[in-house]
């Protein structure tokens, strides 16, 4: 992951060319900027994504101008991931051509980054540890590109392409739905159980806050440092899709949470006169 928005003086400061063409570009975008109200797109120097903002799009190509929207509303985009970490290409090159080269390319492309079988591992070049766990699923054997070879989800199927959805109670029951229903005959009690999972996810992200709010530092600094460990091991664990150790594991968490919830409350109980 680089941070191309900021460009790279080393690089163009040898060629004079290439200091006029991000500036060219930059006044345009400064005046487009001004025309549309839109101050977001001013910083920007990445080519792939200044190309492919064109609001042309929306009305030539609605499914690409979709594509930008999705990353453009993004964690993602928050956190400087930008279109070539996933998609590859060179996004310093203006010509659609060099920019694509021959590594970008759509999902139905054999070999492409966004493959349905290599969503996986493009994904997990950042979130190794959760890509470990999945790789233990039994979902990985079914990372097959037709739904006909009884197809698993992909990272993609859960979270969207780009915009990273977090599944929650509801959403993650009909995802699991999907697939995991009386038709297909696929383990159908999967959603119920997963939406009961989830829900104690949620118990254990307002446990966790309270005590975060309520706590004495003195008093949670060592019981945080032990259960941020536990919770980052939680989602690991999640995409293993091991129900029942997760099952295991989420009740356990909760629990030493919820103990230590009502020390802090006693605590602050004994306090307060
Ligand atoms: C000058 C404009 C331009 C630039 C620069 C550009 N693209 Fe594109 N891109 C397009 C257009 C137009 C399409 C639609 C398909 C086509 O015409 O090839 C496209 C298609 C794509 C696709 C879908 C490919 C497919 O075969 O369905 C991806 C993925 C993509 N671009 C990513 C990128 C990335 C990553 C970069 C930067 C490294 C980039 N683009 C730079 C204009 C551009
Ligand atoms: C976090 C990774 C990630 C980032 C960042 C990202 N994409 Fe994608 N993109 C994907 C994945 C995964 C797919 C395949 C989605 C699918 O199968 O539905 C995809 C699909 C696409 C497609 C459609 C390809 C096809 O199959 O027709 C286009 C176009 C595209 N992205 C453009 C972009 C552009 C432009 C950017 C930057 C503005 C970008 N993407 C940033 C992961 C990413
Ligand atoms: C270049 C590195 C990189 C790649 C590649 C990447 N991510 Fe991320 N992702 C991040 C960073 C950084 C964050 C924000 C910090 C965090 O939550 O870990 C993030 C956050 C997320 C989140 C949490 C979002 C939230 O709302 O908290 C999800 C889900 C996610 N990524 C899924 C994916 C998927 C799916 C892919 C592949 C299509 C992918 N990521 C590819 C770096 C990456
Ligand atoms: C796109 C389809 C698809 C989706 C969506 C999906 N799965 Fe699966 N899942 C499969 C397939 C295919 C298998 C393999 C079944 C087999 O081997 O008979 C499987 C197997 C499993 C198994 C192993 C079952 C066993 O005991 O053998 C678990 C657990 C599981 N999925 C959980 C989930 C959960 C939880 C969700 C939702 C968050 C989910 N799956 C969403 C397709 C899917
Ligand atoms: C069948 C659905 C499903 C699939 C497939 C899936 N996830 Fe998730 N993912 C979830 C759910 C539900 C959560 C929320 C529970 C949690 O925090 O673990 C989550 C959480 C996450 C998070 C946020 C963890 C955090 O610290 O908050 C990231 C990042 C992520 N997934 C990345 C991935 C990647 C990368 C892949 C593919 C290798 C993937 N996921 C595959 C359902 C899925």
């Amino acid at each position: 992951m680089h941070d191309t928005r900021n460009g790279n003086p080393a690089s163009r400061s040898r060629n004079p060319v290439l200091i006029l063409i991000p500036l060219a570009l930059t006044l345009l975008i400064v005046a487009e900027a001004f025309a549309g109200g839109d101050d977001s797109a001013v910083a920007v120097t990445n080519s792939c994504v200044e190309c492919h903002s064109n609001p042309d799009f929306l009305v030539t190509a609605k499914k690409l101008y979709d594509y930008y929207q999705e990353w453009d509303l993004s964690v993602h985009r928050q956190e400087g991931v930008d279109c070539e970490d996933c998609h590859g290409g060179n996004s310093d090159a203006r010509d659609k051509k060099q920019a694509h080269g021959t590594e970008v390319s759509g999902g139905l492309a054999a070999g492409s980054t966004v493959s349905f079988e290599n969503i996986p591992s493009t994904c997990g070049g950042c979130h190794d540890d959760i890509y470990q766990g999945f790789r233990k699923s039994d979902h990985i054997a079914h990372i097959v590109k037709k739904k006909q070879e009884k197809q698993g989800p992909n990272c993609v199927t859960c979270h969207g392409s780009m915009n990273t959805v977090i599944l929650n109670v509801n959403t993650v029951k009909e995802t699991c739905q999907r697939c995991h229903n009386e038709a297909s005959g696929n383990h159908p009690e999967i959603p119920d159980t997963a939406s009961e999972i989830l829900n104690r996810f949620l118990s254990i992200q307002r446990y966790y806050r309270y005590i975060g709010i309520r706590g004495e530092p003195a008093e949670t600094q060592a019981f945080f440092a032990v259960m941020d460990e536990r919770i980052r091991d939680l989602s690991v664990l999640w995409h293993t899709f091991d129900l029942p150790k997760i099952e295991k594991e989420t009740r356990f968490v909760l629990d030493l949470l919820k103990t230590k919830r009502a020390e802090v409350r006693d605590h602050q109980r004994s306090e307060t006169p």
